[in-house]
């Protein structure tokens, strides 16, 4: 593997919101490559919890790359608020949206990275015609909506086939068709119940971008932590996975 593909994304929703600005710093004094936001609005999932504003506040927080992760129905009409809010990408839920093309389109002309999740009920078959459109797969690896939940090990086929197909493909990063491989690896995040030991089946499955809250915040050491994680993916990583 030339390009070193492993990112580990901690997930504000773990973070105490007590102290956003201090917890936003936490996160990237650890180490860690990006910092996911969770948005959920109530009726997508069962909870609600970010918004623009707050989106705004870690940005002033931190420097980091946010990684806003959209738990809503009509994903389309809050793009430019959370761009203006300092999301450097934005990652919708193909089930929230009929526009699912047309919102993929507008994330992309607000240069900011567009990904596309898909929850645990979703058929694999609505995934092979999105990758070349968009910067990243995110397979949800838990039902949407709360921290803490079990790994569900059987979405570890989804991200198999995600990565056997973007491999059959020639899908590399930003969705680029690319047959001489030489552009880094298509993107394919994970989310949900990630511990060291879930991020490794997830890697040997062609994952190579993690999000984890409960593992990372509750951990003594985060730098400790994220540092763990990032070695136990990087050990089972595989990208020419069978399926
Ligand atoms: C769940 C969210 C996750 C959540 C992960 O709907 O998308 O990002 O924060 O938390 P853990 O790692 O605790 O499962
Ligand atoms: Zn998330």
């Amino acid at each position: 593997m030339s390009q070193h593909p492993i990112k580990i994304c901690p997930s504000f929703l773990s973070s105490d919101f007590a102290h956003i600005a201090e917890e936003a710093q936490k996160v990237e004094a650890s180490g860690a490559d990006w910092l996911h936001v969770d948005v959920m609005d109530g009726l997508f999932v069962n909870n609600l919890t970010i918004g623009p504003q707050i989106v705004s506040a870690i940005n002033r927080s931190t420097s980091m790359f946010l990684d806003v992760h959209l738990m809503m129905y009509n994903p389309f009409d809050y793009i430019e608020r959370f761009v203006e809010a300092g999301a450097d990408m934005i990652t919708f839920h193909f089930e929230a949206t009929e526009d699912v093309e047309e919102t993929i389109e507008f994330i992309k002309r607000c240069n900011v990275k567009a990904g596309l999740a898909f929850r645990p009920e979703t058929s694999i078959d609505m995934i092979p015609k999105f990758l070349p459109l968009i910067d990243m797969a995110l397979i949800m690896t838990v039902e949407p909506g709360f921290g803490g939940q079990a790994f569900m090990s059987d979405m570890l086929e989804k991200v198999r086939f995600t990565r056997h197909l973007a491999n059959a493909l020639g899908v590399r990063e930003g969705g680029v068709l690319d047959d001489t491989k030489k552009l880094p690896l298509f993107d394919i995040q994970v989310d949900g119940g990630i511990t060291d030991a879930t991020a490794a089946q997830c890697a040997a499955a062609g994952a190579n971008i993690f999000v984890s809250g409960t593992t990372l915040f509750k951990a003594a050491d985060m730098k400790q932590a994220v540092a763990a994680m990032r070695k136990s993916a990087a050990d089972h990583f595989v990208e020419k996975v069978t399926f």
